[in-house]
């Protein structure tokens, strides 16, 4: 099957939420405020309630009950808010839906969201660019969506897939390439497209896996790749049978080479403090998940 005519077959998908792209848009002009923010978040109840919901939860350990949206994000901060109320619309439109038979949402969702914020991390101390960090976000929230998609529309092929993982110890998307002739980053790159994603945001997701070949931001894209690795080793993969290597072994990949051509030397050393504040996000994301899942 061609990637034409998988698309296609899935026609039906819903559509990521509009208001995703509508808080990336009004959040990279620079005069956008907290007011915008806060009338997004309220044209959709749904992402408004699981805001507030996250606001009040244990974890951010407020005694007053925060009642609305202006308040959270004067208490939690612009950049907390907002990519919140991205994850929940990312989770909302796809990860709450229906899956397959192999999908298993809790786990799907985790490994998205901690790659989320393994890229923030990331951008944070590589890029230093507010917006750049809140597009890089989304990024590495949507970047394995493909799979989601792969396992509901296509399951025979799906359970095909997995078994070669498993029997021969192959990597997802070499196995996806020999069943299907395409990868989970291929499909969903041509569903972003459809959807009129920005151009930046389908490569993040199209060349996760290979940055090196993207025809644009290949340092960006990396920062996706080596998230993505950093989840794993922290056993936060989409599918258990899903392995990857160790990241210490991937310091002189092509992937990881394109930090050190924008200047930025990626040791043993730092890895490890990277490690170690993507480990702290753990216990938010689990209180996350379970705020959303419940
Ligand atoms: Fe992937
Ligand atoms: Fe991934």
């Amino acid at each position: 099957m061609n990637i034409d005519e998988a698309i296609a077959k899935i026609e039906d998908i819903p559509t990521i939420s509009a208001i995703l792209g509508e808080i990336l848009q009004i959040t990279s002009s620079e005069k956008s405020s907290l007011k915008d923010l806060s009338r997004l978040i309220y044209a959709d109840q749904a992402i408004a309630t699981k805001v507030l919901k996250m606001a009040n939860s244990s974890f951010y350990g407020f005694t007053q009950q925060v009642k609305s949206i202006d308040r959270a994000i004067v208490i939690l901060g612009f950049d907390e808010v907002r990519s919140i109320a991205m994850a929940m619309s990312v989770f909302e439109s796809i990860y709450l839906k229906k899956g397959g038979a192999y999908y298993n949402r809790l786990r799907s969702w985790n490994h998205s969201m901690l790659c989320g914020f393994g890229t923030r991390i990331l951008a944070d101390m590589f890029i230093k660019d507010k917006e750049l960090e809140a597009e890089l976000f989304v990024g590495g929230l949507i970047h394995d969506i493909g799979k989601v998609i792969i396992d509901r529309y296509f399951p025979k092929e799906f359970a095909k897939i997995l078994e070669l993982v498993e029997q021969e110890s192959l990597s997802i998307e070499f196995a996806e390439r020999e069943v299907l002739s395409f990868d989970h980053a291929l499909i969903a790159g041509n569903l972003l497209k459809k959807w009129k994603f920005p151009d930046q945001l389908r490569d993040m997701v199209i060349f996760h896996h290979h940055p090196e070949n993207a025809p644009h931001n290949k340092m960006h894209i990396a920062l996706i790749f080596l998230a993505d690795l950093m989840c794993h080793e922290l056993g936060y993969s989409t599918f258990i049978c899903e392995s990857k290597p160790k990241i210490e072994q991937c310091l002189d990949s092509e992937q990881l080479k394109i930090m050190q051509e924008f200047g930025f030397t990626l040791t043993p050393e730092n890895l490890v403090e990277l490690m170690n504040k993507l480990k702290n996000h753990i216990s938010k994301l689990e209180n996350l998940s379970n705020m959303m899942l419940n």
